[in-house]
Order: C-alpha cells, then sequence, then structure tokens
C-alpha cells in the first residue's frame, strides 16, 4: 500500500461517496449543484486531459503526457499493467491530487479547480470503498447519504433502500460489512456511489481481488448503469475483462498512452491469427512453415500462425495433400490482446 496524508484518504472518502459533498461543503456555495446541462454540451468528451503529468515528491514519473478523451455515454475501459499510472491518472481527475503539468477537464470543467461543481455529478470508487465495519451495509449507506448537503432527508430511506437493491445487497443489508465478502463491500461502494444519479462512475480495478461470479455481477451492473446513460470510466489490469464490457478502451504503459479508441477499431488494427485444430501438429506446423506461414506456434491439439496474404483455401489443400488430418481451420478475429502486443512488442503483463 502506498502511505497517504490523512487529509488526502479523506478526500478520497469523500470522492467514494461521489459527492465531493464532505460536510464543509455548503448547498448554495458557488451556486450550489449544477443543474443538468449546465456542465457543457452532452456530446462534448466526459474527460478530457492534454498533457496531463504527474511526477511523485520521490521523483517517480507516474503519468507521462497524456492525452485522454472521454466520449458521452461510453463504457470506456482505462487499461494497463499493475503500475503504469491508472490510479494516479483517477485522482487527479477525481481532484484528489494536483498534477505535476498539463490539463484535466471532467465534464467540461477544470480539475481540481472545479470539484465542488463537478464532484457531485460523479460517483467514484477509488481503492476499495471506505466502510464502516461495524455499521451494516444499510447503515453505512445512510452515513453517506447523510454527509451529502444536497441529498433531502425525507427521501433518504428510499434512496438507500432503491442503492441497495440495484447492486442486489438487500438481502444482506442488515450484516455488519465486516462480515461481507469483498465482492459485497465492492457492491456496497457502487451503491454508495449510486445513491444519486450521476453522469459519470469512475470505478478503479471494480472487480480486483473478486472470483468469477464476483466479476459477472459486476459487468452486468456496469453494463446496465451505462444502459441508463452513465458514463462509467473503469479502469483494470484484466484485458479480457475490458473486451467484455467495454465501448471504448485507453492501454497505458509505464505512465503513457499506447493507444485509445473504440474497442472494436483497436483489435481490428491487429492483425487475427491463423488457428489449425489438428491431432498432427508437428506435421501441420511443418507444412504450414512450407507454405511461408511466420510465426508458427504448436500448442495442445492447435497451430496458429500469421495469416498469409495468399488464399487460405491453398493452405488447407497443402495439409490435407500432406494427410494432416484437420479438425478446424480458420483466421480468428484479433482480440485488444493482440492489438496490444502488436503496439508494445510485448505480453500483456496480467501478473498481479
Ligand atoms: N503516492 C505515491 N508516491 C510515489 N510513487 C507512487 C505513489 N503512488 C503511486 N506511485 C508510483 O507511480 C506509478 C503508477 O502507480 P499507479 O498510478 O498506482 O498505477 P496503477 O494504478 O496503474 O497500478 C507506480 O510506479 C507507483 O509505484
Ligand atoms: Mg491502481
Amino acid at each position: 500500500m502506498e502511505e497517504r496524508s490523512v487529509a488526502e484518504a479523506e478526500t478520497e472518502a469523500k470522492a467514494e461517496t461521489g459527492a465531493g459533498a464532505g460536510p464543509d461543503v455548503v448547498a448554495g456555495d458557488q451556486g450550489g449543484p449544477v443543474a443538468p446541462g449546465d456542465l457543457g454540451d452532452p456530446s462534448a468528451p466526459v474527460i478530457a486531459t492534454r498533457s496531463l503529468t504527474k511526477r511523485y515528491r520521490g521523483g517517480q514519473l507516474a503519468v507521462d503526457g497524456l492525452d485522454l478523451t472521454v466520449p458521452a455515454g461510453s463504457i470506456f475501459g482505462f487499461l494497463g499493467p499493475n503500475g503504469s499510472g491508472k490510479t494516479t491518472t483517477i485522482r487527479m481527475l477525481m481532484g484528489l491530487i494536483e498534477p505535476t503539468s498539463g490539463t484535466a477537464r471532467v465534464l467540461g470543467q477544470p480539475m481540481p479547480r472545479s470539484s465542488r461543481a463537478v464532484l457531485p455529478h460523479v460517483g467514484a470508487l477509488i481503492e476499495g470503498p471506505a466502510l464502516y465495519g461495524f455499521l451494516s451495509g444499510r447503515d453505512n449507506l445512510l452515513r453517506y447519504d447523510a454527509a451529502d448537503p444536497t441529498a433531502d432527508p425525507r427521501t433518504r430511506r428510499t434512496r438507500v433502500e432503491t442503492a441497495l437493491d440495484r447492486v442486489g445487497l438487500s438481502a444482506a443489508a442488515g450484516k455488519k460489512a465486516r462480515a461481507y465478502s469483498l465482492g459485497m463491500k465492492q457492491r456496497l461502494g457502487l451503491a454508495a456511489a449510486l445513491l444519486q444519479p450521476r453522469k459519470l462512475l469512475v470505478l478503479d480495478e471494480p472487480t480486483n481481488g473478486l472470483d468469477p461470479q464476483g466479476m459477472r455481477e459486476i459487468r452486468t451492473l456496469v453494463r446496465e448503469l451505462a444502459s441508463d446513460g452513465t458514463t462509467v470510466f473503469l479502469s483494470s489490469h484484466l484485458l479480457d475483462e475490458i473486451e467484455q464490457v467495454c465501448t471504448h478502451a485507453a492501454v497505458m504503459a509505464q505512465g503513457r498512452l499506447i493507444t485509445q479508441g473504440a474497442v472494436a477499431d483497436l483489435a481490428a488494427g491487429a492483425r487475427g491469427r491463423l488457428v489449425v485444430r489438428t491431432p498432427d501438429t508437428a506435421d501441420a506446423a511443418r507444412v504450414l512453415k512450407e507454405q511461408g506461414v511466420a510465426d508458427v506456434v504448436v500448442e495442445e491439439e492447435r497451430v496458429t500462425g500469421e495469416p498469409p496474404e495468399g488464399e487460405l483455401a491453398d493452405l488447407n489443400a497443402a495439409l490435407v495433400v500432406a494427410r494432416v488430418r484437420v479438425r478446424g481451420f480458420g483466421v480468428e478475429r484479433a482480440s485488444l490482446e493482440d492489438a496490444f502486443v502488436a503496439l508494445t512488442g510485448e505480453g500483456f503483463d496480467v501478473a498481479g
């Protein structure tokens, strides 16, 4: 765990409720919460950074000249191996830390300067929710809601029950939070971010540490939220996850942006793999090499390689002539991982 100052940790806890709305922020301050529509053109990017850079005091260049554009209504995956600068970027976007240089706009407003106007429209979950273990899930949410001066106390119960229902925690709402599984804690954190309608949800590694079932639940929830028009910005070090849920993605490595765009376009930028399914892998590999296929890799019961420029049917015919028993033959669609490998020349490091 990184070290944080108390003040920073407190600001973070506030960001988790979504509202930049600690008790010190008075409703009506700076004209009060900004009405929908006041935050600029609805088709404008929800997040836009220019040369955003963060060098920590120790000298670590965590984010290096980042130009990020998150379209409105997207499910935007912020993908990168551990240590690539995702959390640092998110903390700058949420106004929790100052950039060393460059600018960040969220909902059209400069951050951190416009935090008070912007954060009430943003639900954020950064590095796990801050919860009181001795309180029930429900009481944790009631506490979060009470800390938001813009939240009407008369409708508090309803808001909390709706949020609990949304994340599937109604039945467990009376249990103490310390008895919650990691997945339940993540969902409770999400519920806190959902107490108010948001234009933007920012989720930092929301499935970290969850089992496959927990990950599926979070993915389903993210899709539901986005279908209501909320822009969702989620970070992950898991390629698979981004590919399954996101419409757009940005790929980070060592603090730098490698690429960004629609997931379908990113994957299309890389060529697919020729895949031959066969019990005769050694013979198949030899024939493919003879036919000029590059980067031939033998796996269990299949051989893959770079698809050649010419006619694929000729390749299949050559296999048959050489008496290779072919069970399957085709070109698999390129994945985001192929794109990543093509762009960086490295495998995507998914190790923790
Ligand atoms: N508070 C900090 N002080 C100094 N270095 C930090 C701090 N937080 C993160 N870093 C460093 O900055 C780099 C990016 O970290 P981080 O933004 O947490 O990446 P990610 O979220 O992608 O794992 C890493 O090298 C990390 O060690
Ligand atoms: Mg992180």
